[in-house]
């Protein structure tokens, strides 16, 4: 429903790390929702930002030697300063230690505390500090937590207590009646089966003798909030905070595999007791492996953007991250396999194609669009665009990003075929084939036209150059429902061909 408001979330990014790649993924897929539904008319609404609290950062600001404040900011300062280099917009960007968010917090924990849905008791749990969460016996792998891979700490203290276990059958029921509420399918299962067994109730505090580093509990000076407790509450606070709680029921949450249970479990039964709608709809990501394992400052394998970006390009790097990764399923990460795509479907399919296109108009006509006469060939190019279109519109309304692109590359691949069988090179030997050469080369300006049009949500800088490359004005890439044929104003020049994508040779492995 292209006229319902949308709101986007990514996860907020620990500050205990700088942008790499599991971080830029979920960001960008934000960034590309965003771009793709506004181009279609919708309102969007995206949120993104840094956590900030917890043991995680206190532990990391103390190994750099400075007070987590400051640690935060300069981490949450270079987590914005990554995203602007990246292009990726957002429409607000929110960290845990902001004042409105702290009141927030301290507002919503003080009314379920008065409604009785915390109470006060003592705890001994294994606790894993890369999570942020205690963990259950029968949840590790040999008595370590299966991402982390090392021991939890035991834990024994005084603590308070949200008795999410009271919303457990409500939530049960809503997931079963509510199929598309996670995505993809599997995620949902997973929950489901977590929810049949007791989910226990959620150790809310950390008592400040052992981490002062957290929001104070509004009805005891003596703890600290969790800080998934903090954090989740983000994705309404901010919109609290900007007079835009209308957009609550619309939220879509972009979330990796590894935090399922925080926002699956957690955070709906959070809402439930704090009299808010449930989210609309969560949307879980795989990983990105690397070869060898997961990717760790440790293992020096770490992928940050900026050096993707400066070795590829941003959309080179955009291109391989959402044409090899299925939506909700693991890949891995190669280096080799980006240059690959980008010889292949950038610089050969996409580049070639608009090189040799804007190279004819050039020599033949110096740059000036000549008129159309429609033959069947050309019905059939067009055709090959409009099936494009509606096959990318279709998956991406569903997530399915690669298949997007795949769907918009059949119809390059068209193009390329239309190239070689209407032959505009060797026709333009014959005086006589004049105007058929000029209709093709108008022809196949429109089928670069639509493709920076379709492309613009995931290589927004190549949908900019392509327009300026084929003359038209930036605004005429938002025009999306301009039909073929009416673009260009008659008279139109092109520019000369510049490559879009030079083609990389060697690959630093
Ligand atoms: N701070 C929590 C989220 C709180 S949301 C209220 C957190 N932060 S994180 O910085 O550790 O991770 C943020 C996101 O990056 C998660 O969605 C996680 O799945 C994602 N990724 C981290 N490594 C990843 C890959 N290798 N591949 C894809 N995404 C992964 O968790």
């Amino acid at each position: 429903m292209a006229s319902e408001p949308l709101y986007v979330t990514t996860p907020l990014f620990y500050v205990n790390a700088e942008p790499h790649l599991g971080h830029t993924y979920a960001t960008l897929l934000g960034d590309v929702l965003a771009r793709f539904w506004r181009a279609r008319g919708r309102s969007v609404f995206t949120l993104t930002g840094t956590d900030e609290h917890g043991d995680k950062i206190a532990q990391a600001a103390a190994a750099a030697g400075v007070e987590p404040k400051v640690h935060a900011d300069r981490v949450s300062g270079l987590f914005r300063a990554t995203w602007e280099e990246m292009d990726f917009r957002y429409d607000h960007f929110i960290r845990t230690t902001d004042p409105y968010h702290v009141a927030f917090v301290r507002h919503v924990l003080d009314r379920i505390h008065t409604q009785g849905d915390i109470y006060f008791g003592s705890y001994r749990g294994l606790y894993c500090v890369g999570c942020e969460r205690f963990y259950q016996e029968r949840e590790l792998v040999d008595g370590r937590c299966p991402d982390h891979r090392v021991a939890p700490t035991e834990i024994a203290e005084e603590n308070y207590f949200f008795r999410m276990q009271a919303y457990q059958e409500r939530l049960l029921a809503a997931l079963e009646a509510e199929p598309d509420r996670i995505t993809p399918d599997g995620y949902r299962r997973e929950v489901l089966a977590l929810l049949r067994e007791p989910i226990g109730d959620l150790c809310i505090s950390r008592p400040k003798s052992r981490l002062s580093w957290g929001i104070e509990l509004p009805f005891d000076a003596r703890y600290v909030t969790y800080v998934w407790f903090d954090a989740l509450l983000n994705y309404v606070s901010a919109l609290d905070h900007l007079g835009r709680i209308d957009l609550w029921p619309t939220a879509h949450h972009l979330i990796g595999k590894d935090i399922l249970k925080a926002h699956a479990i957690f955070w709906p039964t959070m809402l439930m007791a704090a009299g808010l709608p449930l989210y609309r709809r969560l949307c879980v990501t795989g990983h990105w492996q690397m070869q060898q394992g997961k990717m760790s400052k440790s293992l020096g394998n770490v992928v940050r953007p900026l050096d993707m970006k400066a070795r590829y390009g941003a959309d080179a790097f955009r291109y391989y991250l959402l044409r090899d990764m299925a939506f909700g399923q693991d890949a891995e990460f190669s280096e080799t396999a980006l240059v690959t795509r980008l010889n292949a479907d950038l610089a050969n399919s996409l580049g070639n194609l608009a090189s040799r296109v804007l190279a004819m108009q050039q020599r033949y006509f110096q740059g000036i669009l000549q008129p159309l006469a429609p033959v069947a060939q050309d019905i059939a190019l067009r055709a090959a665009f409009a099936t494009a279109r509606q096959t990318l519109d279709g998956h991406v309304a569903e997530l399915a990003f690669h298949r997007a692109l795949e769907a918009l590359w059949r119809a390059l691949d068209h193009a390329n075929r239309y190239v070689v069988e209407t032959a505009p090179f060797t026709l333009a030997k014959d005086p006589a084939q004049r105007p058929r050469v000029g209709a093709i080369l108008h022809e196949l300006c429109e089928a670069l036209r639509i493709t920076a049009q379709l492309a613009e949500p995931f290589l927004p800088e190549t949908a900019r150059r392509l327009t300026a490359l084929l003359g038209l004005p930036a605004t005429r890439l938002a025009e999306l429902d301009l039909p073929w044929g009416e673009a260009f104003p008659s008279g139109h020049r092109t520019a000369p061909p510049e490559p879009l994508f030079p083609r990389v040779e060697v690959v630093p492995e």
